[in-house]
């Protein structure tokens, strides 16, 4: 979704916001800018596209501008008005320019006290309207402070805007009211703004996440923080982040989605290591003691919510507190729970999962449940992000910053903590976990091996998306634990490679499906040796009877499977079915990747996509 960088301080600021808005080129964009004050006016320089042609605009040469210290910019993903360089934000307004993140609800009414009061936007937005409401309120002599915050409290909608002024130079104002905003001090003087923390953390790691309904002020000085409504100084607390600006660089790798699959063992014992206490705790699943340990430990069903990849997270989350806690836990997508009517029975733990902790249908439902009284737990990759705010407690994996719009190691973890959580319900009822989580210590480096660059794997892997890459479509087939990784493997080579792909529970191929099974078209079958297996083998059948190509991903050894399969990806045997998931789904990742690089996609970045949906 549209990102948002500001500064005013000490530094030269085109610069530093052309680098700010690359970290948040990630979020999905199809339009960027910047405005920046220079000799007391402000310039914008926006483009449709990408931000390179913003960037081009200034031929390499910042000296021009070095004292330039003030200024804003922003990508933008298209919702008012088509992705034109006129929609493009920074908008002016007279003296006023400013960028938005979100959507402006009652934009038709305010655009009609626009047109009355004689002003004619030149764009399609909703945010030039917001900024006429700013530039009419400093005209009858407010401050840009006070007009921004009374324009605002006009407007209806989930949005937040970052606002200047050439009759105030030097001054920042941002407020939040829906899309995340992240603030810190500049050490050398001066304030940060931006959508997320990536742009800001390589100048400071200690940051400030606005509040719904708070106003920021940035100049030179540093920052103050003011209550929207009533416009009283209020004190924030600041979060310390643990990422690295390191982290945000691709480290050799062509794309940060195959350093992001790579960096899945250590993502995977960074949130073991979180989430457990070896030393004290008694159960073998030892989770640390937090809140959220102890919501779960009270809960008599689990109602879990999400979107997108994390949705496929929650669905082997199902499986896995079904079988060893016990617990009744139903799953489902955020953006149909919050509009049905379900029954939360008492004694029921509603849980939000999101990567980003930002995704707008699922901050809904926890919203929507604290109001009724039920109890509601996070689980994101985001410390500071929304969820961890709104929940009554949160968990947090720990994959670092992922910058690939296809989720990869946060899934990874979110699966983890799942397993964690079964296993330390699982031991309370008395279910013989302590192997299980001996074979988990074990995994990542089982998996550095399995991601060897010249290993078998990757070979099978990138010899048979060679091959396949020309087909018309793509199932991706699975049962029981391999099921949400078939609905995983195909998001991932939809997302990434523009490829139609499906993924489906091998049992109901039978049931549709398979009337469009052709020579054309790939069936990559998931079948690790566990409880399932024979039965995938039979859907296996049932579709290469009918011409389909068979990509299989099992145990290495499996004579049966692998002489049914035009290409067969083994691995390693003797794994605990229940920790097959993160080898199948790495599989699935580095094929979708292949796949895409063959096809010459934008993969980081694949269009019309954005990382975090923080509207509905
Ligand atoms: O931040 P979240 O986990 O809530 O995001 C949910 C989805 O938007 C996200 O998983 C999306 O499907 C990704 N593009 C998947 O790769």
């Amino acid at each position: 979704m549209c990102g948002i960088v500001g500064y005013v301080g000490k530094r030269p600021v085109v610069e530093l916001l052309l680098k700010g808005l690359k970290r948040l080129e990630y979020r999905g964009y199809d339009s960027a800018g910047v405005a920046f004050f220079q000799n007391g006016k402000i310039e914008i320089k926006k483009s449709e596209g990408k931000l390179d042609n913003v960037a081009k605009q200034f031929k390499e040469n910042f000296e021009p501008y070095t004292n330039s210290y003030c200024g804003i910019g922003h990508t933008r993903w298209a919702t008012h008005g088509k992705p034109t360089t006129q929609n493009a934000h920074p908008h002016r307004t007279g003296h006023v320019v400013l960028v938005h993140n979100g959507i402006i609800e009652n934009y038709q009414e305010i655009r009609s006290e626009i047109l009355n009061h004689g002003h004619q936007p030149a764009s399609e937005t909703d945010t030039e309207l917001f900024g006429y409401l700013v530039l009419d309120e400093m005209n009858k002599g407010l401050s840009l402070k006070d007009a921004v915050r009374k324009s605002f409290l006009s407007i209806k909608g989930s949005c937040s805007v970052v606002v200047l002024s050439e009759k105030e130079p030097g001054t920042i104002i941002g407020v939040r009211h829906g899309s995340p905003l992240v603030v810190a001090q500049d050490p050398l003087g001066g304030a940060l703004l931006a959508s997320d923390a990536q742009p800001i953390i390589e100048y400071n790691k200690e940051v400030v996440f606005l509040d719904h309904g708070e106003i920021v002020v940035g100049t030179e000085k540093g920052i103050d923080f003011f209550d929207l409504k009533s416009g009283k100084s209020i004190e924030k607390k600041r979060v310390s982040l643990d990422w690295s600006s390191e982290q945000l660089d691709k480290q050799g790798f062509p794309h940060y989605m195959l350093k992001e699959i790579y960096e899945q063992p250590n993502a995977f014992v960074d949130t073991l290591n979180l989430m457990i206490d070896r030393f004290t705790a008694k159960n073998p699943f030892p989770l640390a003691k937090q809140p959220g340990v102890e919501l779960l430990y009270k809960a008599k069903e689990l109602q879990i919510v999400a979107c997108g990849t994390s949705y496929h997270a929650i669905l082997l989350g199902k499986y896995w507190l079904e079988k060893w806690a016990k617990i009744p836990t139903q799953v489902d997508l955020s953006s149909e729970f919050r509009y049905r009517a379900p029954v939360i029975k008492p004694g029921t733990l509603v849980i939000g999962v999101t990567q980003s902790g930002e995704t707008a249908d699922t901050l809904a439902v926890i919203r929507d449940m604290k109001q009724l009284g039920v109890p509601t737990l996070g689980l994101t990759n985001v410390r500071g992000s929304t969820i961890s705010r709104e929940a009554d407690a949160v968990f947090y994996t720990a994959s670092g910053p992922e910058v690939g719009v296809a989720a990869t190691k946060t899934f990874f973890t979110q699966m983890l903590a799942f397993l964690l959580w079964a296993g330390n319900l699982g031991f309370n009822h008395g279910a013989k976990v302590s192997y299980l989580f001996q074979k988990i210590v074990e995994l990542p480096h089982l998996l550095k091996d399995c991601l060897s660059p010249d290993g078998e794997i990757i070979s099978e892997v990138k010899n048979a998306a060679k091959t396949l890459f020309p087909m018309k479509g793509f199932f991706f087939i699975g049962r029981g634990l391999s099921f949400p990784i078939a609905l995983e493997g195909a998001l991932k080579l939809k997302e990434i490679s523009y490829v139609h792909a499906e993924g489906y529970a091998g049992g109901e191929l039978k049931h549709g499906p398979i009337a469009m099974i052709d020579d054309q078209m790939v069936v990559v079958v998931l079948a690790p040796q566990d409880c399932w297996h024979d039965k995938t083998i039979s859907n296996l059948e049932e579709v290469k009877a009918r011409g389909a190509k068979i990509l299989g991903i099992g145990t290495r050894g499996d004579k049966m499977l692998s002489s049914l399969c035009h290409h067969f990806v083994g691995l390693p045997p003797g794994v605990e079915e229940d920790l097959m998931p993160f080898l199948l789904v790495t599989v699935v990742q580095l094929f979708s990747y292949e796949l895409a690089v063959l096809k010459g996609t934008d993969i980081d970045q694949p269009r019309n996509l954005a990382k975090s949906v923080t509207v509905e």
